[in-house]
């Protein structure tokens, strides 16, 4: 229903927008720190911080530096971290066993952290395609993905990633069943606290470009995702997707990419009200940092705007590359 207003010239809306504080005082959404997850890529070595040249003022940081983010991150009040790893080629092959590799890289980044952040909120990717010489999220046979056959591998993935600390487990494969058998194995292990947000509309997209790089899958991915990522045409499909998801017990769920698919973060927070995230994907931050170092335009007010469009279209929270340059932002602006 649209809302009364008394027609011009006794109704101005632009009364609204005079003055910076009466702006303030109508803002619809608000954007804090506590509604960023700050995605992170770890790597083998100490004390590196390695560019990633698709990613401007993002590194793959080895195990240390990355604890030092994450005291970063909680103290500029980002509730959460997702963590990527750039695995070594050695440890990749085509059954991806170093996913359920206690003591792989992502595992060790969690002890690490819980040991020295026990307040912050670690996220890990259930996903196959950092340890996969195929480059894909789920097994390969035959060039074909192979479905049940990769549940019972991120079952396993799941299971060492719950014990290394990990407080939320963000199943990204979109293979079928994938939440019901993560979240059954979690019961029966005795992990009934690990939170799952699960990458329930996940789209075959052309943005994931520069993430595929920073965790070394880009050279190892022959063709496409297309077989399990969604169709950028759909968008009932999302709401089965999620259906689904809830249904077989995530706690949580997101929307992937971000901002071309707003009309999906809105429409499953209306339809189903649960917590709903959105991935602003590498190839979004890219866009933003290539525009910015190119003057074409304003880096810093493009990421705002970014931030708070993802609020207002019903997102409770957003993964972000640039989580610690916003809250660092938006701790300065509050101090005035
Ligand atoms: C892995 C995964 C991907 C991203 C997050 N988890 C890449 C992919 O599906 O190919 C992309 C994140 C980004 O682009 O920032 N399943």
């Amino acid at each position: 229903m649209t809302p009364l207003s008394a027609p011009f010239p006794h109704g101005r809306p632009r009364r609204l927008r005079r003055t910076p504080w009466i702006r303030d005082l109508v803002a619809e959404a608000r954007l804090s720190p506590a509604d960023l997850i700050w995605p992170l890529f770890v790597r083998e070595g100490t004390d590196l911080a390695e560019p990633v040249a698709s990613l401007p003022g993002v590194a793959r940081l080895s195990i240390d530096r990355a604890v030092a983010a994450a005291e970063e991150a909680a103290g500029l009040g980002i509730p959460c971290i997702a963590l990527f790893p750039n695995t070594e080629a050695a440890d990749k092959n085509p059954e991806a066993t170093e996913a359920w590799n206690p003591e792989n890289l992502v595992c060790r980044a969690t002890r690490a952290i819980k040991a020295a952040v026990p307040e912050l909120g670690v996220l890990l990717d259930v996903a196959l395609d950092p340890y996969n010489s195929e480059g894909h999220d789920g097994l390969v046979r035959d060039g074909v993905v192979q479905n049940d056959e990769t549940l019972l591998a991120l079952e396993k993935m799941a299971l060492v990633q719950a014990e290394a600390g990990a407080d939320i487990l963000g199943p990204s494969d979109m293979m079928d069943g994938r939440i019901g058998v993560i979240r059954g194995a979690l019961e029966a292990h005795e992990f009934p606290d690990v939170l799952i947000m699960s990458y329930a509309a996940k789209y075959a997209s052309s943005f994931y470009g520069p993430f595929r790089d920073a965790v070394g899958a880009t050279g190892a991915l022959k063709g496409d995702k297309k077989t399990y990522q969604m169709d950028p045409a759909n968008g009932a499909e999302a709401l089965r997707e999620v259906a689904i998801d809830l249904a077989e017990g995530a706690d949580m769920v997101m929307v992937k990419p971000g901002l071309p698919y707003l009309d999906i973060c809105a429409r499953v927070k209306t339809e189903f009200g649960v917590p709903t995230f959105a991935y602003q994907v590498s190839g979004e931050y890219a866009m933003i940092e290539a525009a910015a170092a190119n003057g074409w335009i304003d880096g810093e007010r493009a990421m705002m705007e970014s931030l708070i469009a993802f609020r207002r279209a019903g997102c409770d929270g957003i993964l972000t590359y640039h989580a610690a340059r916003a809250a660092r932002l938006l701790r300065d602006r509050a101090a005035g």
